[in-house]
């Protein structure tokens, strides 16, 4: 678990100014949930026999006894919300959230016990139309934060008679080569063959090279559900391949499941990943209702952009500060604290550092040239008997004296615009 310092959070701030601009731009609507929610919204969303409920997640009695769960993931918890809150009844719904999950997974890069995930979930939408709007946006997200070098995988996992078919299909296949199976995947066999296909581990390729795809089990009508979606992919010129082994590691998904890969992080290579789960309302007690949602790991992508000096450079400059306040002596404190505040509400979109403590001429201008503002203003004892203020570029340029009565329209012109 992480902390955040503000050396870091500018990173994070942003990332989640493009997130919210984008959802907003896309009609999305935040939802906000508890971190904590009874044990069983998440085992049985998720799947008893998922390594996140077997092994990863945070559980434990509280003082009522009641069996209590750190959110793992949202969309089990924007499910439960939206039962409760008669979210789903004959209407659709665009949500998306921004939140710390826990997992108690191993350690490493990109991958950690606290991390936050950006999520969008539609429901009430059951055509091929929604998925590729969700795949826009993600697209669109990743090429905002600079990471266009993201692939696309897709594949179709098929409704649950589908899946039941091909799921007798494989266990034959793998039982057959039952010794080149690791012990994981031996497990797996008869309780969840489908994430034998999941494994990542390469001795395992071969066999799984040659197992049955689902694409040979998948129903007409869900073969045509995902041509349409390949066209309206190819129309919005997002590239993708489509990967028979992608199965995902939670067991809510019908049909469409998608990853957002790329190979700079290692093996945490998943930024982004999501697909549909029709089933999942219905069985938590809700009427019928189809959804399809996403979420992405925001350290992987900020690990990722901290890769690009460009781009880090650009968000470094952005939140230097526009204007340092020289005050030298007490007279000059009383009014430039008063002025400063005057120009933050003239221009709210100004940042304006106050020398606070003690301090000479050349101190201040010291901490001025450290805190990598723009610009100093100075008060002196000069500025305050002929009411004017001293400006100086701190990167080169003339220093100015400024009537009071012409400050606003200086702050206008050369520092806010
Ligand atoms: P997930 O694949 O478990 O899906 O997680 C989504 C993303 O969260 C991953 O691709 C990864 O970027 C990030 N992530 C997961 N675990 C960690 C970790 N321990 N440390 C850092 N990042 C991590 C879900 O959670 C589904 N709820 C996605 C979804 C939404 N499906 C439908 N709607």
């Amino acid at each position: 678990m992480n902390d955040i310092l503000p050396t870091e959070s500018i990173y994070w701030q942003w990332v989640e100014q493009h997130i919210r601009q984008l959802v907003k731009a896309n009609g999305y609507g935040e939802i906000r949930t508890p971190v904590l929610e009874m044990t069983g919204v998440f085992t049985d969303a998720i799947g008893e026999t998922t390594d996140i409920v077997e092994k990863e997640m945070y559980t434990f009695h509280d003082r009522n006894g009641d069996s209590l769960s750190l959110r793992p993931e949202g969309t089990a918890s924007c499910v439960r919300a939206g039962i409760e809150h008669g979210l789903f009844y004959n209407q659709t719904q665009r949500l998306w959230y921004l939140g710390p999950m826990f997992r108690h997974e191993r350690p490493q890069k990109g991958r950690y016990r606290q991390f936050y995930q950006f999520g969008a979930e539609a429901y009430g939408f059951p055509g091929a139309d929604i998925e590729a709007e969700l795949l826009i946006l993600c697209r669109d997200f990743l090429q905002r934060i600079g990471l266009s070098d993201a692939t696309l995988q897709i594949n179709n996992i098929g409704g649950l008679a589908e899946r039941q078919r091909y799921r007798q299909a494989l266990q034959t296949y793998f039982r057959d080569h039952f010794n080149e199976l690791d012990d994981d995947s031996k497990q797996r066999l008869e309780k969840n063959p489908l994430r034998i296909l999941d494994s990542k581990n390469p001795a395992l390729d071969h066999v799984k090279q040659h197992a049955p795809t689902m694409q040979d089990y998948l129903l007409p009508e869900t073969a045509e559900h995902f041509a349409q979606l390949q066209e309206y992919l190819t129309a919005a010129n997002i590239p993708y391949t489509i990967n028979p082994h992608l199965v995902r590691g939670l067991d809510y998904y019908t049909g469409l499941v998608f990853e957002w890969v790329t190979d700079r992080i290692g093996t945490q290579g998943t930024i982004c990943a999501g697909g549909r789960y029709d089933n999942l309302i219905a069985t938590h007690g809700g009427k019928a209702t189809p959804a399809v949602g996403f979420a992405a790991g925001m350290e992987r992508l900020l690990l990722l952009l901290q890769d690009n000096p460009s781009l880090k450079n650009e968000i470094e400059h952005r939140h230097q500060p526009d204007i340092y306040m020289i005050m030298v002596g007490e007279a000059a404190k009383v009014l430039g604290l008063r002025l400063s505040s005057e120009w933050r509400q003239q221009f709210p979109r100004l940042t304006i550092i106050n020398h606070c403590g003690e301090g000479n001429l050349k101190s201040q201008f010291k901490k001025a040239d450290k805190s990598a503002a723009k610009f100093a203003i100075i008060l002196g004892e000069d500025e305050l008997r002929d009411n004017t203020i001293t400006i100086k570029p701190l990167r080169g340029g003339e220093q100015e004296t400024i009537a009071f009565a012409d400050i606003h329209r200086y702050l206008h012109t050369k520092i806010h615009s």
